[in-house]
Order: C-alpha cells, then sequence, then structure tokens
C-alpha cells in the first residue's frame, strides 16, 4: 500500500501580529447575525456575531464562538436554547447596536422582541432565524464554541446584511441572470464594457424615460429640470438654476423662467429694485400649483425608483446607488448637494 507521508504539521507561530491575523481573517467575507439567549433570572442577552456558521444537516447543527471576555458569557454558557438572526442588508445599525458592550437589559431597552423556545428574545425584520438547543460547548482558546441543534427556523427573501475586512456590505451575484434579448449580441453589456459607454447608455435611457414624463406633464426637458431643481430647494436664483442645468449638459435664457411665472408655475421674489430674473438677488419659488406639478414629478420618479428596485433586486439599487455616488465624488467633487 503506496501510504503518503504527512509533512510534519507546522507549529502555530504565537508571535502573530494581532492586527494583521485580524485582518487577514477580515479577508473571510461573512453574514452577520445576532445571537440572544434568557438567562436563568429572565434577563435577555444578545450579541454581534459573525463567527456563525452551519456543521451538519443531518442532525442539524450550528455553531459560533462567543468571546470569553463577553458580558454575556454566563448567560449563554447556562441557556438551554439561543436563537440566531441572519440579518438583513438594511439592519446595520441593529449590529452595531447589539456589539456595544452594555448589560443585556440595557440591549434590549427599545427594542421589539417575541419570547422564543427557552424564551430567547426573537427580533424582527430579519432575513432568517434559527431557533436552537444548546447541544455542546467547547473550548476555543479565548473563546467558547457553541454547537446548537436547530428546532426551527423561519426566513424571508430579504437579501441578508455582509461583513468584509471590517465593513458591512452587501452582496450581489455575479452570474449573468438578465439574458439579452434575441439578436442583441451577449457582449454588448456586461462586466468588461467600457464604463463610459454603460454610464452614457443608462443616462440616455433614464434623459429618455424623463422626456417622457416632461411631455405628460406638458414640460420641456428644461422645465422639467428647473421645477425639480426647486423642488429640492427652493428660493435659487437664476444663475444657481442655469449653472445646474449646466451639469444636464442644457442652457437657457430668462425667458424660459418668464414664461414658467406667465403659466403660474413659479414666482420670482425680488430684492427692492431688481425686477428681471437674471439678477442674482431674485430668489425663485414654486407656487402652489407648481408644487403640486413637482409633487406630481417625484412620485413619478419615486415610481421609477420603484421599478428599478423590483427588477434590478433591493440589495443591486444600493449597490448601484453607492457605487455612482462614489463614481461622481472621484469624478466631480464640486457639485452641489441635490443638485437635480
Ligand atoms: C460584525 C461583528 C461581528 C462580531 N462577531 C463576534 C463573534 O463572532 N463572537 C464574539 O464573541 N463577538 C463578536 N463581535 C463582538 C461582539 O458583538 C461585542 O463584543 C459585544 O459587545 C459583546 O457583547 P457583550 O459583551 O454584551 O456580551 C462581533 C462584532 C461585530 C460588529
Amino acid at each position: 500500500m503506496n501510504t503518503m507521508i504527512k509533512p510534519p504539521v507546522q507549529q502555530s507561530n504565537t508571535t502573530l501580529d494581532p492586527k494583521e491575523f485580524r485582518q487577514v481573517l477580515g479577508t473571510f467575507t461573512t453574514g452577520v447575525t445576532i445571537i440572544t439567549a434568557r438567562g436563568e433570572d429572565g434577563t435577555p442577552a444578545g450579541v454581534t456575531a459573525n463567527s456563525f456558521n452551519s456543521v451538519s444537516m443531518d442532525p442539524p447543527l450550528v455553531l459560533w464562538s462567543l468571546a470569553r471576555k463577553s458580558n454575556s458569557l454566563p448567560t449563554f454558557e447556562s441557556a438551554s436554547h439561543w436563537a440566531v438572526h441572519i440579518l438583513a442588508h438594511d439592519q446595520d445599525k441593529l449590529s452595531g447596536h447589539f456589539a456595544r458592550s452594555v448589560s443585556g437589559q440595557e440591549k434590549f431597552t427599545g427594542i421589539e422582541y417575541q419570547d422564543g423556545l427557552g424564551n430567547a428574545p426573537l427580533l424582527s425584520g430579519c432575513t432568517a432565524r434559527l431557533q436552537c438547543r444548546t447541544k455542546n460547548i467547547f473550548d476555543g482558546g479565548d473563546h467558547i464554541i457553541l454547537v446548537g441543534e436547530v428546532l426551527t427556523y423561519d426566513k424571508t427573501d430579504t437579501a441578508p446584511l455582509v461583513f468584509q475586512r471590517g465593513s458591512y456590505a452587501i452582496a450581489t451575484s455575479t452570474a449573468v441572470n438578465t439574458a439579452p434579448p434575441p439578436g442583441e449580441d451577449p457582449r454588448n453589456f456586461s462586466e468588461k464594457s467600457p464604463i463610459g459607454y454603460l454610464l452614457a447608455t443608462a443616462y440616455f435611457h433614464f434623459v429618455g424615460k424623463s422626456k417622457e414624463s416632461a411631455e405628460k406633464l406638458n414640460l420641456s426637458s428644461t422645465e422639467y429640470l428647473i421645477l425639480s431643481a426647486l423642488g429640492t430647494r427652493e428660493g435659487r436664483t437664476y444663475h444657481e438654476l442655469v449653472t445646474l442645468a449646466g451639469y444636464a449638459g442644457t442652457d437657457f435664457g430668462p425667458e424660459v423662467i418668464n414664461d414658467l411665472v406667465a403659466r403660474g408655475l413659479i414666482d420670482i421674489h425680488e430684492a427692492d429694485d431688481l425686477h428681471a430674473p437674471e439678477d442674482d438677488h431674485a430668489a425663485i419659488v414654486l407656487t402652489p400649483t407648481g408644487h403640486n406639478l413637482v409633487q406630481q414629478i417625484f412620485d413619478e420618479s419615486n415610481r421609477a425608483e420603484e421599478q428599478i428596485m423590483t427588477s434590478l433586486g433591493v440589495p443591486e439599487t444600493i449597490a448601484l446607488r453607492t457605487l455612482l455616488s462614489r463614481f461622481i465624488r472621484i469624478h466631480n467633487p464640486s457639485i452641489p448637494y441635490r443638485w437635480f
């Protein structure tokens, strides 16, 4: 029999640099959980933990590790049951809340929960929850390792929260899940397409949509842009509006403002002896009719956002917003707040 001689197992290097070691471990991307239990005296305990993992399908076992220095240690060492909450993408604040080293009672003040198996507090709004019976507790150096038998679980379709390199993140699949329509070259839009091409295509598609919306409201694209800009902040001056329009690659003269005044959509609050919109002290505001129209514009754009969220997915939409915001900051840091 050909036996492979294994090389001796390397002794662990006990002089590891803790900061670097933490960084290395941080490259392992995980979900985030809050694990709760109830102490014998009835006090609730809850800890944010990303050491959670699956162990066995049959029997259904999971594990996680808890720092020995944790305030919640006595509760988890004696608890018959604990509940794992796999956090949703929008629960990063809750994660931060349960990562604070304060008393169990304090952590649960103002937090809504129900009692689960073994009276472990059950939080809501999570991606999934698993209620477990403590099966084993093992030594794990400066942590203890808790193995639990899953007795029951519930789950939703909400995308989970992700933890990577010490920061919260959102996961989006890199698998191509939108097949190109028949006749379209599959290389047209892909992760390899030039960014300028993708941005321009997305922009023109969106501009086309807002042109349609503008037409429905009897507005030109420029008028649509002016009213939207006033909707985010009133009292802008003519020159400010012209600058903002410039960011969208368009220009207009005072006659456009005068026309919107004549149509009863905006008013010019003029300073004393200034009478033309191009006077830079004249603050332009929406009339009640203008406000109504802007509300329709905003409702329409909210509907369009919801449509994107539905077809793209919630975490993907958030990822898109995050990346576009970063991209814009890098390329044009001088754009004023909510210019449009
Ligand atoms: C994303 C994240 C993951 C964490 N994972 C763990 C973990 O797996 N085990 C652990 O003991 N502490 C973990 N912590 C730290 C605890 O949540 C934190 O020390 C908490 O204060 C412990 O609460 P306690 O001292 O009230 O028991 C994590 C913190 C964060 C933010």
